[in-house]
């Protein structure tokens, strides 16, 4: 008998229960389970129905991720799900939690579904680079027609029970918390009223409605734009197209053979890297899992700008109070006034109510006085990027916050063992870096300072949870693991323009590799002149800072996006980035002057120096344990930059490419180039002589 799934009869009810914590996956021991219970189930005559129930906090979230990759045990899914629909008695699945992927085909392939109102469903599997493979694209079109199967499958997004309920997805659906005692009502009813075998696959409306139309064809163009570079989408809709077009053996046929491109494709082993990655992070290294944790009912923020703004949003929308301290009231006004005029558009957009606005915008307050931090549980220091005025503020934090209270600097770069010292607590102060939009971007780089305690450290890890944002635990540096990267990035664009490749060429390249926008593009997203303002700093300061054709653009007021014209010019109400002639002449005066005689740059050139000299500094970056796992540099680079999750971040791809084939680049560079920059990492070159990669460390 197995020990995951069981077997036992409650009145005329055999009832089937998976309990395979944490999530029921599909495991071998759950498929070949649900297999020997049905056998059980059929042949106990005194049960007139069957019900399938799952312990623990879900129904099956899918088939077990974690055996991807290996040969497949019998008996396979699709097996299982034949066995289920085949089944003479009724079959009926309560679903509670989330039925995802599998978990949801598992349902489908039952002949009736009754859910909690609180459960959700899914075929999530696009996500992972696949598609649903055990007739999920065959059932669900039966169930919904066309339209809403393209929808779900290729988004991979969940419904919710009531409108899975509309759908047609669910038969009934229970208000209460009991599943079992749900499950067993409804299955007794079935019995009661002699309900028949219903099988999906029999059910031919939704199909004959759809058959012909130009829906696919429609979809596909579509999806273009929505799914970039992507693979699995767009197979997605060809395994759908199949159940309206092929009898549903042969669809399922079909499924499985679009089903096995994707299983082989990069873009799965990328996108389930990401998966695993997300959750590794908040496993952090050196942290034991019991470490308390301090409550955060409160939150005061410095700064009422676009970050401050965006951080306060964050914790209001999780129920949060906060405070945010501005130094005049205009510029508290101002902050307010944007905080409202964000959750009025996300209101007209239909993803919040104005109950909602209104609920949010009454937890945030404005202050002008530190006075007002006397008693939150964590201050965010969100004001622009100067030490000193940094340091003044932590020394005014100390004076005036409670005992245990953390000290939070949202810096992106500065030393935060250097900001911790205004402060007679440094165990206290810790770095949390967000990243622009604040209340929009996942990732929240969490700084541990050379004395921040580990309960300071567990905090803020939960505190990125609380406000669903995926937090990475990181050492103190100079741009500490995610900046650091990118300005060895954006250094090495500005000299492949100044050697001959043009902004544009230097961004396709790393568009086509599947960022979201390029260097340049992203400069003049978040403004021309902070770079400008930071290397006037450093010259005044008497730094050796070279001179760049960026430089003359500012000189022109030509500060990015928000003046129209950067890098890239701009026109009225649009954000695409439009080359302009005349920043050709600019950076055709400014090499002119540098006296550099411009040369054909290739796109493989950009890409290795883009690319590896990143590689190079992550290498570093874990050489030094400024990140633990190379993974925590891959979900920074994903939820932070947009590096494409089905590359697996950068480290993953660097695997994938090889190292060695890095180093031998690395090295060429740093023969032909110089620079610090390009002197390859020790560890890279260790990992290469073992022949081994970051994943192995
Ligand atoms: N297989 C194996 N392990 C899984 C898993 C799966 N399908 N889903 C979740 N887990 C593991 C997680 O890795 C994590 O393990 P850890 O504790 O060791 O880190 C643990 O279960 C709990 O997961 P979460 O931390 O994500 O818990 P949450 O409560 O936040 O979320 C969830 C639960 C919504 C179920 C979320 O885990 C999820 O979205 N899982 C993936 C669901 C999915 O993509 N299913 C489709 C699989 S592909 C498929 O079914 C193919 C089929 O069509 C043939």
């Amino acid at each position: 008998m197995s020990e995951v799934v069981t077997y036992n009869r409650e009145g005329t009810v055999g009832v089937i229960t998976v309990n395979y914590p944490p999530v029921n996956a599909l495991s071998h021991a759950v498929r070949s389970g649900l297999v020997a219970a049905l056998e059980q189930g059929q042949k106990d005559s005194g049960a007139k129905v069957l019900l399938l129930v799952c312990e623990g906090r879900t129904f099956i979230a899918g088939a077990d991720i974690r055996e991807f990759g290996k040969p497949m045990q019998s008996p396979g899914l699709p097996e299982v799900m034949d066995h289920y629909e085949n089944s003479d008695k009724p079959m009926v699945a309560a679903i509670h939690g989330t039925a995802l992927g599998g978990g949801l085909e598992t349902a489908i392939a039952c002949h009736y579904r009754i859910a909690l109102s609180s459960a959700r469903v899914g075929l999530p599997e696009v996500k992972l680079g696949l598609l649903p493979g055990a007739g999920g694209t065959q059932r669900l079109p039966r169930l919904t027609g066309a339209k809403k199967a393209l929808e779900m499958i290729t988004t991979g997004e969940f419904v919710d029970a009531r409108e899975a309920l509309e759908l047609g997805i669910v038969d009934a659906v229970d208000d209460g918390d009991d599943i079992k005692a749900a499950g067993l009502a409804f299955a007794q009813k079935i019995a009661d009223e002699g309900k028949p075998v219903r099988r999906v696959r029999d059910l031919t409306e939704k199909l004959e409605a759809d058959k012909g139309s130009d829906v696919f064809d429609q979809f596909r163009a579509s999806l273009e734009k929505k799914a970039r570079g992507l693979f699995s989408p767009f197979k997605c809709v060809d395994a759908i197209q199949a159940a309206f077009e092929l009898p549903f053996d042969e669809g399922m046929k079909r499924e499985r053979e679009l089903f096995t491109e994707c299983m082989e494709s990069p873009q799965r082993a990328g996108l389930i890297h990401a998966f695993f990655a997300e959750r590794e992070v908040s496993k952090v290294k050196g942290l034991a899992k019991d470490t308390p944790v301090r409550d955060i009912n409160s939150v005061g923020i410095i700064g009422a700008g676009t970050m401050g703004g965006g951080i306060a949003m964050n914790f209001a929308n999780v129920g949060i109070p906060v405070t945010i301290v501005e130094v005049k009231q205009e510029a508290l006004d101002k902050g307010l006034g944007i905080i409202r005029k964000n959750y009025e558009n996300s209101a007209k957009k239909g993803r919040i109510s104005q109950q909602q606005v209104e609920e949010r915008m009454a937890l945030i307050s404005g202050s002008l006085t530190y006075d007002d931090f006397k008693e939150v549980d964590l201050v965010i220091e969100a004001v622009f990027e100067n030490m000193a005025i940094k340091k003044e503020i932590f020394a005014k934090l100390d004076a005036v916050c409670k005992p245990g209270a953390i000290l939070a600097s949202n810096t992106s770069t500065l030393d935060i063992d250097e900001i911790a010292s205004a402060t007679g607590r440094p165990e206290d102060v810790v770095g949390m870096h967000f990243f622009s939009p604040a209340n929009v971007m996942k990732l929240l780089e969490n700084v541990r300072g050379s004395k921040t305690s580990d309960e300071v450290k567990a905090t803020v890890m939960a505190v990125a949870k609380k406000i669903k944002k995926v937090g990475v635990l990181v050492g103190n540096c100079y741009g500490f693991v995610g900046n650091r990267m990118l300005h060895k990035r954006g250094a090495e664009a500005m000299s492949l323009v100044n050697e001959g490749a043009t902004p544009q060429q230097v961004d396709k390249v790393l568009t086509d590799l599947g960022y979201p926008m390029g260097q340049f593009a992203m400069s003049d997203l978040a403004g021309i002149d902070v770079g400008y303002r930071i290397r006037e700093e450093r010259r005044n300061a008497g730094e050796n800072v070279p001179a760049s054709w960026v430089d003359k653009l500012v000189e022109q007021n030509r500060l990015g996006q928000k003046t129209m014209a950067g890098v890239y010019k701009y026109e009225e109400g649009s954000r695409k980035p439009i080359p302009d002639p005349e920043v050709d002449a600019i950076i055709a005066d400014f090499r002119k002057e540098q006296g550099i005689t411009p040369r054909e740059i290739s796109d493989q050139e950009i890409l290795e120096r883009c690319m590896f000299v990143m590689i190079n500094e992550g290498a570093k970056i874990l050489e030094e344990g400024i990140a633990d796992r190379a993974l925590d540099i891959d979900v920074v680079w994903i939820y932070g930059y947009g590096f494409p999750a089905y590359r697996g971040g950068p480290m993953f791809w660097a695997d994938q490419l090889g190292l060695d084939t890095i180093l031998q680049a690395v090295e060429k560079y740093y023969d032909e180039l110089g620079g610090d920059q390009w002197k390859p990492s020790a560890l890279l070159k260790k990992l290469v002589a073992e022949g081994k990669s970051f994943g192995d460390l």
